[in-house]
């Protein structure tokens, strides 16, 4: 028989085995923690070294999981990324094909990118058209196979492939039986009016959009035939950022960027000049040519004693979206839209243009309230600058009134805009196209 002294040093032993063991299990835990938290913030810090902000890296986390987090790392920092996770349709298991995508084609829209690699589509070439079909009031899914080939078949642009391939799904009308009567009228099927002789020799009218005023002139019989012109001359019968094309860039300081023409990513205009501390924010860079024009219209108002500012000159493609993503957030797409571009669609990526302030005052908010502002508007012409968001022209621009925002065009171009009072938009396809 064991003695009881024997009993408790046995129990006492397996007690101390068992605590023991506990304590091993402790630090095991609490490595694998270690482990975790330090990779969880490696990981991070690295999103971070990639050009995410905390913030970013927050939200990344949300749509996320641990394990596909370091395919990000792979990719270059993009703003079109984090728009892709937040898409009501992205699916993890599509992240490497959705940055592959996105990577072969930057401009590609989130919704555009997770739209086509969910339906495998990811051989696809990318361009302009292929976003206006997707985004076409008339798009029916079920012809999305028929768009994509008619439009690699034809070189037709994304509005006529949506209006041929709808047009041929129509299910054929049944033939009116043949009358047998021979002398009595045949009726016409009702086809599109002919309205095209009322445009015909006014001053803007541009030849090759007879049809569109036409078409114009059927839904809106109560707007002026010389105001049918300038809106569709200013592309108005096409939808912003979805009609869009890349902007003719061989136009030189005549180039335009707006709602329908985008300038690439990469788009940087030559001969920027740094903005000397006299004139403006320094450290920034505007067009020499402008600069120079700039000067000019400084000098001249000076005499006047009236102080010119240039608050914000050349914007970057990266800088824009900054902007544009946090007015996005502050105020929502719709809100935001109104008055700031997209990246890619601001005029001042070109170098051209510039929001204008006051020495003493440089927000552009109160400039409309400054002597210069009176002074420039009446003046800036002679200086090759036109007001380019201008009061009641704002259907047309697609932005809200912009007393600060100045574009060079040269003095002769700038000159008649003045004096014709007409939008940068009008001129453009008039004039420059
Ligand atoms: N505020 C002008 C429209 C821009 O963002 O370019
Ligand atoms: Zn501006």
């Amino acid at each position: 028989m064991k003695s009881s002294t024997e009993k408790n040093k046995h129990r006492k032993i397996k007690w101390k085995n068992l605590g023991v063991l506990l304590l091993f299990l402790f630090i095991i835990v609490w490595i694998i923690i270690g482990i975790y938290l330090l990779n969880h913030k490696s990981v991070d810090k690295k999103l971070e070294e990639q050009g995410y902000n905390k913030n970013e890296i927050l939200s990344i986390r949300k749509y996320i999981s641990e394990k596909d987090l370091e395919i990000l790392l792979d990719y270059s920092y993009h703003e079109t990324i984090l728009h892709i996770l937040e898409e009501e349709n992205f699916q993890e298991e599509n992240l490497k094909k959705y940055l592959d995508f996105l990577k072969r084609y930057p401009l590609a829209t989130s919704d555009d990118v997770v739209f086509l690699i969910n339906r495998d589509l990811e051989d696809i070439t990318y361009t302009p058209d292929i976003h206006t079909i997707l985004h076409h009031k008339d798009f029916k899914e079920e012809y999305l196979s028929q768009y994509l080939e008619y439009y690699q078949k034809n070189a037709v642009d994304g509005n006529q492939v949506i209006l041929d391939i709808n047009n041929k799904n129509q299910p054929e009308k049944p033939k009116e039986p043949e009358d047998k009567n021979e002398s009595s009228p045949k009726e016409d099927v009702p086809t599109v009016e002919d309205n095209t002789s009322l445009f015909l020799g006014r001053e803007y009218t541009i030849q090759k959009n007879l049809s569109r005023y036409n078409a114009y002139y059927q839904k809106h019989k109560d707007l002026d035939i010389d105001e049918i012109i300038t809106r569709v001359n200013s592309n108005l019968d096409k939808e912003f950022y979805v009609d869009t094309t890349p902007t003719d860039l061989s136009k030189g300081d005549l180039i335009i960027a707006n709602k329908y023409y985008y300038l690439g990513k990469d788009y940087v205009p030559d001969n920027l000049v740094s903005i000397n501390s006299t004139y403006g924010n320094a450290g920034q860079q505007v067009k020499e040519v402008a600069y120079n024009a700039f000067i000019e219209m400084y000098n001249a108002a000076l005499k006047e004693n009236l102080h010119l500012y240039i608050s914000s000159p050349y914007r970057s493609y990266s800088r824009q979206s900054t902007l544009y993503n946090n007015y996005v957030k502050r105020d929502g797409k719709k809100e935001a839209d109104t008055y700031s571009a997209r990246p890619g669609f601001s005029e001042h990526q070109t170098g051209l243009a510039m929001d204008l302030s006051t020495a003493s005052n440089h927000s552009i908010d109160d400039f409309e309230k400054s002597k210069e502002f009176t002074w420039t508007v009446k003046h800036a012409y002679e200086y090759g600058f036109i007001l380019r968001y201008p009061k009641g022209k704002e259907y047309i621009t697609g932005y809200i009134y912009e007393p600060w925002h100045y574009r060079y065009v040269g003095k002769e171009v700038a000159k008649y805009i003045y004096e014709h009072d007409i939008t940068y938009e009008e001129y453009y396809e008039f004039f420059v196209k």
